[in-house]
């Protein structure tokens, strides 16, 4: 057991206000703006020298458990915690939810006296928001029904390193207000962005969601705006990002949703109304010719797979900065 980090959740921070410090990630909530500006600048010091933090958590532990499918959160956690000197562990929670054995609370007692950081993708955010609750070490939403927050990090690192400086960028988010839409309002209102969510009129955005993200943004000057129409998202916009129309779980509603959802595909028509440097963005898995055409996926202005890479970095940042690490945010900081 790591008796240091169990006592270090319990505690205050006591560090700098320029030093951010922070003890589970369930929700972009946990981070608020200094916490994403954080976790950002610290993504940029990894990517650009990963060889400076190779031995950063030797000797720590994570276990992933998940239920449901997973290529790149699954794959970038594990080689993020082997880059950083640290061991992966992967329990295949796909067949039952974690806890139909036994009690959250039980396995977060156990899981804590041998690992240093838990990282959970459930059906449902409760039983990430319990994990934490009940375990002394660092807990990671991996996506839940709510939120994905390690996705929307790296999205908005992925257009810092495209366009610069976020308080200026237009990210148009077209399809259903999902756990994606979600996390991205979030981490947009965080960074002082521009952040339009367009969605059929019962597929909108969780109301206390939009209320978190409203409130963010008075603190940081963003822009959240909702619609039904698609048009008038994307107008001018400098990123569109679709997800899928039925996400992991909603499988059997796949029919119904591709009827209501037709009207939000992204295509090139969709494309030509957004700003003429625009990018398109999707976190994968995509669905070839509903959400998004194959020419738009595989257009020169597609950066899923610049997305995809990234979450590598953030997650890197991630556990660098719940299992010890600090961070002194840079001048430029808009939020300290
Ligand atoms: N974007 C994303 O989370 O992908 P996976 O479901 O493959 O992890
Ligand atoms: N909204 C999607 C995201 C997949 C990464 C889902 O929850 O399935």
């Amino acid at each position: 057991m790591n008796t240091i980090l169990q006592n270090r959740k319990a505690l205050e921070p006591t560090s700098a206000p320029s030093v951010f410090w922070c003890q589970d990630l369930i929700s972009t909530r946990d981070l608020g703006p200094q916490g994403v500006e954080a976790v950002l600048h610290l993504a940029e010091l990894m990517k650009s020298r990963p060889t400076v933090f190779q031995r950063a958590l030797a000797g720590k532990q994570m276990v992933m458990f998940f239920e449901k499918p997973s290529l790149r959160t699954r794959l970038t956690f594990a080689a993020g915690m082997a880059s950083l000197g640290g061991v992966a562990h992967f329990v295949d929670q796909t067949g039952g939810r974690i806890d139909a054995r036994e009690k959250l609370s039980d396995i977060a007692l156990n899981v804590e006296r041998w690992m240093d950081v838990i990282v959970l993708r459930t059906f449902s955010q409760e039983t990430i928001q319990g994990m934490a609750d009940h375990a002394s070490i660092p807990v990671i939403n991996a996506l839940s029904d709510l939120e994905h927050p390690c996705q929307a990090l790296a999205d908005f690192f992925t257009l810092q390193e495209r366009f610069g400086n976020l308080r200026n960028i237009r990210l148009a988010y077209v399809g259903d207000g999902n756990n994606v839409a979600h996390s991205l309002l979030l981490t947009g209102a965080c960074l002082g962005s521009s952040v339009t969510v367009a969605t059929p009129a019962d597929y909108a955005p969780d109301a206390g969601i939009i209320r978190e993200a409203l409130k963010i943004a008075k603190q940081t000057g963003a822009q959240i705006r909702l619609t039904n129409d698609p048009g008038e998202a994307v107008a001018g916009a400098d990123a569109i990002y679709t997800d899928a129309w039925a996400s992991m779980g909603q499988e059997h509603e796949s029919k119904q949703r591709a009827n209501i959802f037709r009207p939000y595909q992204v295509n090139r028509d969709l494309m030509k109304k957004a700003a003429p440097h625009a990018v398109f963005m999707h976190c994968l898995p995509a669905h070839r010719e509903e959400e998004v055409t194959n020419e738009v996926m595989d257009s020169e202005y597609s950066v899923i797979y610049e997305q995809a890479e990234n979450r590598l970095h953030v997650q890197k940042a991630i556990l660098y900065l719940l299992l010890g690490g600090a961070v002194r945010l840079p001048v430029r900081s808009a939020h300290a």
